[in-house]
C-alpha cells in the first residue's frame, strides 16, 4: 500500500459522500444488510477511490455546547494525518465520532465507502477495520505481556480459547509480528503492571495491531513518555504507515515534525487549517488561536 495524499488534495466529486448515504439507505430497504452494515461482512472495507474515511458535514451537540462545528475530513488509505489544537478543540470528540463512542448531531461518517459508522456499534466499527489507542494506556496490568496481547485478539479466532495451551499458526503469526513492531520481545513473560509508561502505551498499540486494524486512531500517544521514549514511538508510527492508515492526535510539536506529512489543526470544533507542519506553523490563524504570539 503506497500512500496517495500528494496525488489528490481536492477532488470534491469523489470526496462527496451523499451518494454514500443513498446507498446505505437504499440497501437497508433492498435488504442487502446481511449483518447490518449495510453490506455482506466480509467484503471488508472498500477503499476503491483511495480515501479510507470521510467525515462530512459532522456536527456533535453536547446540550448548547458545540463540540465539533460542521467539520469535513477526508482521510487517504495509507496516509498518515496528524491532528492539532488547542485542549477542548474537540480532538478526542472527533475519535469519539470515529469509533461510534459518540454519534454524529448532524452530518455523515463513512469508513471505505461502505461502512457508515453513525449505524455502527464500537464493536462493529472494531471489526470492521478499526483500532483506537485512548489517551490513557489501559493494559490489563496483572497479566503478562503476552497475556494482554492474547486478549485483544479477535474473539471470533481459536486464539481466545488457546490463551493457555498452544496458539494456531495464525495468532502465533499475528503475536509474533506485533512483539517485533512493539519491540517488547524481551518482556513476554512480565507483567504489564511493572512496564514503563512508554512500555505500557506500545503493549496498547500491540494490543490494537493483535486486531489487524486497518485505521488505526492514537490519542496522545508521546504523552507523559521520555525523549527516547517518543522518539521510538515515532519511529513506531513510521513503520505502522507502511501497511496501515494513521490517524495521530499530539501535542507534542518535535514528535509531529518527526512524523507528519499532512496536519490538520482543529480549533473550536472546526478546521483551522491543512498543511505540513510548517504550513499551519505560519498560519495566521493559528498562531492566534493555538500557537500564541
Ligand atoms: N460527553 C461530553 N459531554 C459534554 N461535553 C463534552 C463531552 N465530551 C467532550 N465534551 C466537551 O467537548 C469539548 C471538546 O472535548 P475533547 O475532549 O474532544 O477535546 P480535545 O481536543 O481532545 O482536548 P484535549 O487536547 O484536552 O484532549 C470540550 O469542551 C469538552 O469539555
Ligand atoms: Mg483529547
Amino acid at each position: 500500500m503506497t500512500s496517495i495524499i500528494h496525488s489528490h488534495t481536492a477532488r470534491p466529486e469523489q470526496n462527496s459522500i451523499a451518494h454514500l448515504a443513498q446507498q446505505d439507505a437504499s440497501q437497508e430497504h433492498g435488504g442487502h444488510a446481511a449483518d447490518g452494515y449495510g453490506r455482506p461482512k466480509e467484503e471488508g472495507a472498500d477503499f476503491t477511490h483511495g480515501i479510507a474515511l470521510y467525515l462530512e458535514k459532522v456536527s456533535v451537540w453536547f446540550d448548547s455546547f458545540r463540540a465539533l462545528n460542521d467539520l469535513s475530513l477526508y482521510i487517504d488509505e495509507g496516509e498518515l494525518r496528524c491532528i492539532i489544537g488547542p485542549n477542548g478543540a474537540g480532538k478526542t470528540t472527533l475519535m469519539d465520532v470515529i469509533t461510534g463512542k459518540t454519534r454524529p448531531t448532524e452530518g455523515s461518517a463513512f469508513f471505505g465507502q461502505n461502512y457508515n459508522l453513525a449505524k455502527m456499534t464500537t464493536e462493529q466499527i472494531a471489526e470492521a477495520g478499526i483500532g483506537r489507542k485512548f489517551q490513557k494506556p489501559t493494559v490489563f496490568e496483572n497479566f503478562t505481556v503476552m497475556e494482554n496481547l492474547l486478549l485483544a485478539a479477535p474473539r471470533d479466532k481459536r486464539v481466545a480459547k488457546s490463551l493457555f495451551s498452544k496458539l494456531d499458526p495464525d495468532a502465533q503469526l499475528a503475536l509474533e509480528e506485533t512483539l517485533v513492531q512493539i519491540r517488547l520481545q524481551e518482556f513476554v513473560g512480565k507483567q504489564a503492571g511493572l512496564l514503563s509508561h512508554g512500555q505500557k502505551q506500545w503493549l496498547e498499540i500491540g494490543m490494537l495491531l493483535m486486531q489487524r486494524p486497518k485505521l488505526i486512531l492514537l490519542d496522545e500517544p508521546v504523552a507523559g513518555m521520555t525523549d527516547a521514549e517518543t522518539e521510538r514511538t515515532a519511529e513506531l508510527c513510521l513503520e505502522l504507515k507502511k501497511n496501515h492508515t494513521l490517524v495521530v492526535v499530539e501535542h507534542d510539536m518535535s514528535f509531529i515534525d518527526t512524523i507528519s506529512e499532512k496536519v490538520t489543526v482543529l480549533a473550536q470544533g472546526a478546521i483551522l487549517a491543512e498543511g505540513t507542519l510548517a504550513e499551519v506553523q505560519a498560519n495566521e490563524d493559528v498562531i492566534e488561536k493555538y500557537l500564541g504570539r
